[in-house]
């Protein structure tokens, strides 16, 4: 027996090394028919690393701190070594972790992968989501330049409009009557360890969820229902190495696609680093037009289009804070005989087309200036993106199916 082996098995006798390897990689049997769109579980989970990695290197040299962060992020981008690299990767990471995650659920809609036995597995999912635009909410604050605060000023504010408590709610997450230094210590706090704690514990439950249930495919059929002698699915393959070697491919031309990014045009064209966040943060200069970051406009259009009442904002947010919430019940609005949209009747391929046309474009009017016509429109486009979720249960059902294949559809 080999040096190696004896280590090993000394761990396995005290740690399931082995049993782990097998179960999660070489003996996990995945579908056989994975796709393009299942690059993205992967790719997530490659962004989430880049970001810790290139987080902690950027610590070490930011400075929490009204005063100084700014300057400490100038100073990064200028004297440090590789800290613009650094910088870039990070803040355009964030852009790219909201790309593929877009992604990644949009394929969960197609497939029918939030549907039962892996209700749970999408419910986790939305909760990641959910910490996700808090860590990047609170990341953003940091550079400290002019929407850094007035973009924090504004979603904060949000709160007072909750009746009674809305007040208190805003000051206690502010820690001052103004977003302030006392904001900065603790958002830094918080988009450092405490969200990114959680994230991480989320994504491994994430996994292990997937794992318990197995994995769904384009023919959103369950490979569970027919297994060899020896119980393993007939059209599964290990994953690894069939799909750690597919998912590499993935992972190259990710990485292509964002250095493009990174060392070409990092700006995005004011999409991904904003033009006012160039300047400092200044309390008693209003910028001319505030918005969010591109990833959260269709949340902020919406908020837009609900008109106040009694002077409140409070049915903008109730509407906006409904838009994301109802991705939660998705599970159980799908009444649909089939999962996957390859055996979907034309209704479920109508709303689903009608829900993605309006969430992009009210991503696009969340980032224009407010003009009657720009409201007229995100009225418009919020009624296909709710009637997609209220009205699932009724066009699922009357839909009309074609039947699904025994066995997974696979051409060499
Ligand atoms: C940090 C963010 C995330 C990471 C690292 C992550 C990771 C993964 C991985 C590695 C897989 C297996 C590979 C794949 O199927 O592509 C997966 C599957 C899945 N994820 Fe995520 N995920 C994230 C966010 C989300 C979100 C936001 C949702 C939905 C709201 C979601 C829903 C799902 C579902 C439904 C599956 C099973 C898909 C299937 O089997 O067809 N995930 N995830």
């Amino acid at each position: 027996m080999s040096a190696g082996q004896k280590l090993l098995n000394w761990i396995d006798d005290r740690f399931p090394l082995t049993a782990s390897w097998k179960a999660h990689l070489s003996e996990y049997y995945a579908p056989k028919n994975f796709n393009f769109w299942y690059f993205f579980g992967s790719l997530a989970l490659l962004v989430l690393v880049l970001q810790i990695v290139t987080g902690i290197f950027l610590v070490m040299n930011y400075q929490p701190n009204a005063k100084l962060a700014f300057g400490s992020v100038q100073f990064i981008m200028r004297d440090v070594d590789w800290g613009w690299l650094i910088r870039y990767m990070h803040a355009i990471g964030a852009s790219a972790f909201f790309v593929v995650v877009y992604l990644h659920m949009f394929r969960g809609l197609i497939y029918g992968s939030y549907r039962k036995p892996r209700e749970l597995l999408w419910v986790l999912g939305v909760v990641i989501y959910v910490a996700l635009m808090a860590e990047s909410f609170m990341g953003y604050l940091l550079p400290w330049g002019q929407m850094s605060l007035w973009g924090a000023q504004v979603i904060i504010n949000l709160f007072n409009s909750i009746p009674v408590i809305g007040p208190d709610i805003g000051l206690w997450i502010r820690g001052d009557y103004v977003v302030s230094g006392a904001t900065l210590n603790r958002f830094f706090s918080f988009h450092v360890i405490a969200v990114p704690i959680v994230l991480l514990a989320l994504v491994v439950a994430h996994i292990i969820a997937l794992h318990e249930v197995g994995s769904n495919n384009p023919d959103g059929i369950e490979i569970k229902k027919h297994k060899d002698a020896n119980g393993i699915p007939l059209d599964g393959i290990p994953f690894h190495p069939y799909y750690t070697v597919k998912d590499i491919v993935g992972v190259a031309v990710f990485l292509i696609i964002f250095s493009a990014f990174v060392f070409f045009w990092p700006s995005g064209g004011g999409i991904l680093l904003e033009p006012d966040n160039f300047l400092p943060a200044n309390p008693l200069v209003t910028p001319p037009e505030i918005h969010p970051l591109w990833y959260f406009t269709p949340f902020y259009a919406i908020l837009r289009a609900i008109p106040p009442m009694f002077d409140s904002q409070f049915p903008g947010v109730v509407v906006m804070g409904a838009s994301i919430v109802v991705l939660f019940f998705l599970p159980w609005l799908d009444r649909g005989a089939v999962k996957s949209i390859r055996y979907r009747g034309g209704l479920y391929k109508l709303f689903l087309a009608a829900f993605i046309i309006s969430f992009l474009t009210l991503g696009y009017l969340g980032m224009q200036v407010v003009t009657p016509m720009n409201t007229l429109l995100s009225r418009i486009f919020t009624v296909p993106y709710f009637l997609f979720f209220v009205l699932m249960p009724w066009y699922t059902r009357v839909d009309k199916t074609k039947p699904e294949p025994e066995r997974v559809t696979f051409k060499h």
